[in-house]
């Protein structure tokens, strides 16, 4: 009996190693799962954080997000290149420039595709960082 048991052993140890190989190579080519019924039904959405009425709070949001136009218009908007400087321009100006890129009544190819990311309240913020500062004397 001893002989056939280790027989039946050596079986199982030769096909359980072969079987999780295998199933490792399905479960490479298979599709992904489909989504889970938890992850379709979205979990609440987290509460709307309060809008930002602090003055201060606000001008620095401004200046964050007029962080991305450095990269074109240079640094504070002041631009080295054969893109248009924001540095100088008034913060009536930037601002309808945008809103113009972000309607189309104003057509630049990149400028509309930028400002179409920004809300209406944050090109106002942007505007009216670089229109400050321009004010500043430096
Ligand atoms: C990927 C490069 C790029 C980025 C990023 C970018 N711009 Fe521009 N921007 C341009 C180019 C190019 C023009 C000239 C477009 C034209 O007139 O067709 C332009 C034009 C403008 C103009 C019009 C200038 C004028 O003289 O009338 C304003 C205002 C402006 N951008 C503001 C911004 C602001 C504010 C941001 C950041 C929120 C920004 N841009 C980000 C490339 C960029």
């Amino acid at each position: 009996m001893l002989p056939k048991k280790n027989v039946m052993l050596g079986l199982v140890f030769a096909v359980v190693p072969l079987f999780q190989a295998s199933s490792t190579v399905i479960a490479a080519d298979a599709p992904a799962p489909a989504a889970t019924p938890a992850a379709v039904v979205a979990p609440a959405a987290p509460p709307a954080p309060a809008p930002i009425t602090d003055p201060v709070k606000l001008r620095e949001r401004g200046q964050i997000l007029a962080l991305s136009c450095s990269g074109c218009h240079g640094t504070d908007g002041k631009s080295a290149s054969i893109i248009p400087s924001i540095y100088g321009k008034t913060t009536g100006y930037i601002e309808s420039a945008l809103r113009d890129f972000k309607s189309g009544a104003r057509m630049s190819t990149v400028m509309s595709r930028h400002a179409k990311g920004y809300t209406d309240d944050e090109i106002h913020l942007i505007a009216e960082y670089f229109g400050n500062l321009s004010k500043k004397k430096n």
